[in-house]
């Protein structure tokens, strides 16, 4: 089975916890956009629901697929929100944002009681940090924003599309930060967020409340 099947059959699985009536979170990657086709199978045969995308895109694919979509004027709780992965380590913590939506993303996983992760299983790992830490900043003043997060012991780089900066969908930056293995999650993110040029991070602490795993080996999803 390929990484494609796998995100497929991980994705369909997840929908299947959203019911009607629900108001619903809907993440952003590639991963997701198998959950989106799925979902809309399931609107097109009479499923009601409203949705939060966490970006333009999954937006866009959302209107493509006619899924209704709402926003946090109308509704401030979601009962449930599905999203990927970059990385999910041990106690549930999460590394995202290789999208750039991660802002979006945690706005939107924090408005629920339940938060629906859905990996490969080559995502699951005994610790975060082989994938770059992607973090929000202001662009006011970024030069030195990269040097206040260097400090905290990194190597930042500053996200490119196109031969320009990458521009998040709140018009900010994104810097990938390669920390090695993240020994304290936790710890780290709220060094990061101390830092008041700093949006967000992309590490999501005692967020996420199930995990759903695709596993190449038997086919199977697991459930942690
Ligand atoms: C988006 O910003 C990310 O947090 C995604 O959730 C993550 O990159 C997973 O994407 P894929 O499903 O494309 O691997």
């Amino acid at each position: 089975m390929n990484q494609d099947e796998l995100k497929e059959r991980v994705a369909i699985e997840a929908v299947k916890y959203i019911k009607d009536g629900m108001n619903v979170g809907l993440g952003t990657g590639s991963t997701m956009y198998y959950a989106i086709r799925y979902l809309s199978e399931r609107v097109k045969n009479g499923l009601n629901i409203k949705c939060i995308p966490t970006s333009e895109k999954t937006a866009e694919w959302a209107r493509t697929y006619n899924i209704p979509l709402t926003n946090f004027s109308e509704t401030h709780h979601l009962d449930v929100v599905i999203d990927g992965a970059d990385e999910v380590g041990p106690n549930f913590h999460l590394l995202k944002g290789g999208g750039g939506a991660l802002l979006r993303e945690k706005i939107v996983a924090n408005a629920t009681d339940q938060f629906i992760v859905i990996i490969d299983e080559s995502k699951y790992v005994n610790q975060l940090g082989k994938f770059k830490l992607p973090i929000e900043i202001v662009p006011f003043g970024y030069e030195y924003t990269i040097q206040l997060v260097e400090a905290l012991g990194c190597k930042a780089t500053l996200r490119q599309s196109n031969d320009a900066i990458y521009v998040t969908d709140n018009q900010n930056y994104i810097i990938d930060c390669d920390f090695g293995m993240i020994n304290n999650p936790k710890q780290l993110n709220n060094q990061l967020i101390s830092i008041i040029r700093v949006v967000e991070t992309g590490l999501f602490i005692d967020m996420a409340n199930k995990i759903l795993v695709s596993q190449s080996s038997s086919g199977l999803v697991e459930e942690l």
